[in-house]
């Protein structure tokens, strides 16, 4: 089989570059580990960006999001008992949309099908070949045969555990890492959101997240140590501990109900440099991770796939290898701006098991300062709804 752009991995990155590549006449195919079903069945953060919307839009598939998305204005603050709202659209005019990435995902895969592209579920041990060559291969076995798939070139939109980033030589790769010493645990029930926008509080006993998938469905987090299990929390237990990290109101206003899905995930920050290598190019969690407060591992995938495919139309549709010279550099500038928004976010809204008197009033500073400067809140607005691309 011959493509022009082989991506590997069909997850929100490869998805949507595979989309906008295809209504640009671009022919690309996807090879994925596994199959539709189980990469619909993750569960994943939900608060898109401007940036990341108008990309869904060029993709062809915003519709749903647009109707069945709830457009938030401001996000909730919670510490020291009380709330205090941040107005994106007072503060800078603009907003995010709160819909889930399992919904993006679907909307993705569907647009694919309408085009007729072509995307390999169950493809395995899929293996990159001559990426220093301007003829870059890749090989893979389904249903138990060996293929080859020719392309010009390669992107590696495989995720964290993916094999594309591993394909890069150590000696060209460097990696910058944080591992964050707390988990979420977070849990998905059919009642009402507790507020109409996210809060996140700090609390002494750790950091809460109330967020939400729709009016009638709920995606609640609580801080919890890496040592604990899922099994040593009943829904009991979890509202429990959430109520006591909440305001009075909003505690009051919490609905229990059965939990259907609960986990507990650890929070990192990543950063493999450079994004390219070759006739390879890294985009989305096979590039970066970043811990889940602020949302932004969606829209980063969703930044470094404009960069790639902007690459790519230069290469194609005007004859310039510019951009593909310039990806890594313009990637990782806005890579590493959502690295230290997200790492502020959860350095101020976490408890640190080994912080010291001398840190939790620094963090106490931080949310004071926050709360009561408008240059404070401005600077956080525009990063939490997306900086410029
Ligand atoms: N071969 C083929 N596909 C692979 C391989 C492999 N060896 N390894 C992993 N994959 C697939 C995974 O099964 C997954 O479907 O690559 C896909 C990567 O998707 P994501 O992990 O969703 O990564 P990405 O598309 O970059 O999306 C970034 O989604 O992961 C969240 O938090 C992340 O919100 C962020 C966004
Ligand atoms: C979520 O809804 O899952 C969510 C929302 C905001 C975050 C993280 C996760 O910062």
């Amino acid at each position: 089989m011959r493509t022009q752009v082989a991506i590997i991995g069909a997850g929100p990155a490869g998805l949507l570059l595979g989309q906008l590549l295809t209504r640009h006449g671009i022919d690309n195919v996807i090879l994925e580990l596994r199959s539709a079903d189980y990469v619909l069945g993750r569960v994943r953060a939900g608060v898109v960006e401007k940036g990341t919307a108008d990309m869904l839009d060029e993709a062809g598939v915003g519709a749903r999001m647009h109707s069945e998305g709830l457009v938030h204005d401001g996000v909730e603050l919670a510490f020291g008992g009380q709330r205090h709202r941040i107005s994106f659209r007072d503060l800078i005019g603009k907003a995010v949309i709160v819909y889930g990435q399992t919904e993006i995902t679907r909307d993705l895969m569907e647009g694919r099908a309408a085009a007729g592209a072509t995307t390999v579920y169950e493809a395995e041990d899929v293996s990159l070949h001559d990426i220093e060559s301007d003829r870059p291969k890749v090989r893979y076995r389904h249903k138990g045969v060996e293929q080859e798939l020719d392309c010009d070139f390669i992107a590696g939109c495989d995720g964290y555990h993916g094999i594309s980033r591993r394909s890069i030589p150590d000696a060209v790769l460097r990696t910058y890492e944080r591992v964050y010493p707390f988990g979420w645990l977070g849990i998905l029930v059919d009642r009402p959101p507790v507020s109409e926008e996210l809060i996140y509080a700090n609390h002494e006993r750790g950091f809460a997240l109330c967020s939400m998938r729709s009016p009638t469905r709920s995606r609640l987090y609580i801080q919890c140590s890496l040592e604990d299990r899922v099994e040593d929390w009943s829904d009991e237990r979890f509202y429990e501990e959430l109520k006591r990290r909440l305001d009075d109101e909003a505690a009051r206003r919490l609905e229990p109900g059965q939990s259907f899905e609960k986990s507990i995930a650890p929070l990192r920050s990543f950063v493999a440099e450079p994004l390219r290598h070759g006739r390879l190019f890294l985009a989305g969690d096979a590039a970066h991770i970043v811990p889940p407060t602020g949302a932004k591992g969606l829209n980063l995938a969703a930044s470094d796939v404009f960069y790639l495919w902007q690459a790519l139309l230069d290469f194609y549709k005007r004859g310039s290898s510019q951009g593909i010279d310039a990806y890594s550099g313009r990637a990782l500038a806005r890579v590493w701006k959502a690295e230290r928004f997200s790492w502020w976010m959860t350095s101020m809204l976490h408890r640190f098991p080994d912080s010291s008197g001398f840190d939790r009033k620094i963090q106490q500073a931080e949310l004071d300062y926050l709360r009561s400067s408008q240059a404070a809140q401005i600077s956080f607005a525009e990063n939490y709804v997306g900086l410029p691309y």
